[in-house]
């Protein structure tokens, strides 16, 4: 879609973070915005201030891991704009607390498949048959991470590893059925984002961690806080999406972590065990921290 002007945007996770950086980069390319986010007193904040800058944008309270308040979604925003040519399923979260796959709770696991996962699902199935009825240009951004590149991860990284698989399903799909229609994957490194910050927005109580879980999660919070805060600014990451859109490039990543995409591949292609690849600062900080206890 080499030209965003005039065109309709619907992000999700839009009052925060990336999906507030995706949604200034769109109204910069003078496009139309459905801002859509479970955090409504965030959302109201958000578009108000980029409607009294003069946006043409709606706030649309949806929670994305319920299919009923997506199909909502995409009725509010043809109700809004009459159209959609740009989704951007990008809500998500990042499961608190460490510990191994036997110990996580499976409300971790519902948790974070059902925003993570089940919101991009829900997205694509709401949305697609309305890009595919317009039979006009559009593209789907399905944010997963770095993480879905790279080894293993944790309740995120399997999360984010089946987002990209979706993702390049969708891709083979779309090319089939409704070739008009785009798709990429954004796999970001470390974004200044409140993503550590994921549990605000959890149904149910956060979790308790055990006593002697509790300073190794509190060091890695840490590690994972500081990576986090002097990460990329959200607004740059919307640009490379905006641009990747012009373009129709599939996979989105924002830092130069190639070789530890290469690494895994490798792995796999030898025969070798999944060790070694940690983002750049992870590694360090959890010998650290190994070292330390
Ligand atoms: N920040 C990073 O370093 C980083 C790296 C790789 C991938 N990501 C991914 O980027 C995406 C955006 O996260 P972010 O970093 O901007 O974090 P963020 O917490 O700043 O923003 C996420 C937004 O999603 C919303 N949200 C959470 N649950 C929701 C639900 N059920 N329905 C609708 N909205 C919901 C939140 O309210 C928030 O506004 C996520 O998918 C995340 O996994 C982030």
């Amino acid at each position: 879609m080499e030209n965003l002007t005039g065109r309709v945007a619907v992000v999700t996770g839009a009052a925060s973070g990336i999906g507030r950086g995706m949604t200034e980069a769109f109204i910069a390319e003078g496009m139309k915005v459905v801002l859509a986010d479970v955090e409504q007193g965030a959302l109201d904040a958000t578009t108000k201030e980029l409607s009294s800058q003069g946006a043409e944008v709606v706030g649309v309270e949806c929670d994305v891991s319920k299919p009923e308040s997506v199909d909502a979604l995409a009725k509010a925003a043809l109700d809004a704009f009459g159209a959609v040519h740009v989704l951007c399923n990008n809500a998500g979260v990042a499961g608190g607390g460490t510990g191994p796959s036997w110990e996580r709770p499976l409300d971790d696991w519902d948790w974070v498949f059902g925003v993570n996962l089940m919101g991009v699902v829900h997205g694509i199935k709401s949305f697609v048959p309305i890009l595919l009825e317009q039979d006009d240009e559009g593209h789907i951004v399905n944010t997963a991470s770095i993480a879905g590149l790279i080894n293993g991860g944790g309740t995120y990284g399997v999360s984010k590893h089946a987002v990209v698989a979706l993702s390049e399903s969708l891709f083979g799909e779309l090319a089939q059925l409704g070739p008009k229609i785009g798709v990429s994957v954004l796999c970001p490194g470390w974004v200044n984002t409140r993503i550590i910050e994921s549990e605000r927005n959890r149904p149910e109580a956060p979790r308790e961690i055990s006593d002697d879980q509790a300073p190794q999660a509190e060091a890695m919070r840490k590690i994972v806080t500081d990576l986090i805060q002097n990460g990329l600014d959200p607004r740059d990451v919307g640009n490379t999406v905006a641009e990747a859109i012009r373009v129709r490039r599939f996979y989105i990543l924002t830092h130069d972590w190639q070789a530890m995409v290469e690494h895994r591949m490798q792995n796999i292609l030898q025969g070798r065990d999944p060790v070694g690849t940690m983002p750049p600062g992870m590694a360090e900080g959890v010998s650290a921290l190994l070292s330390s206890s």
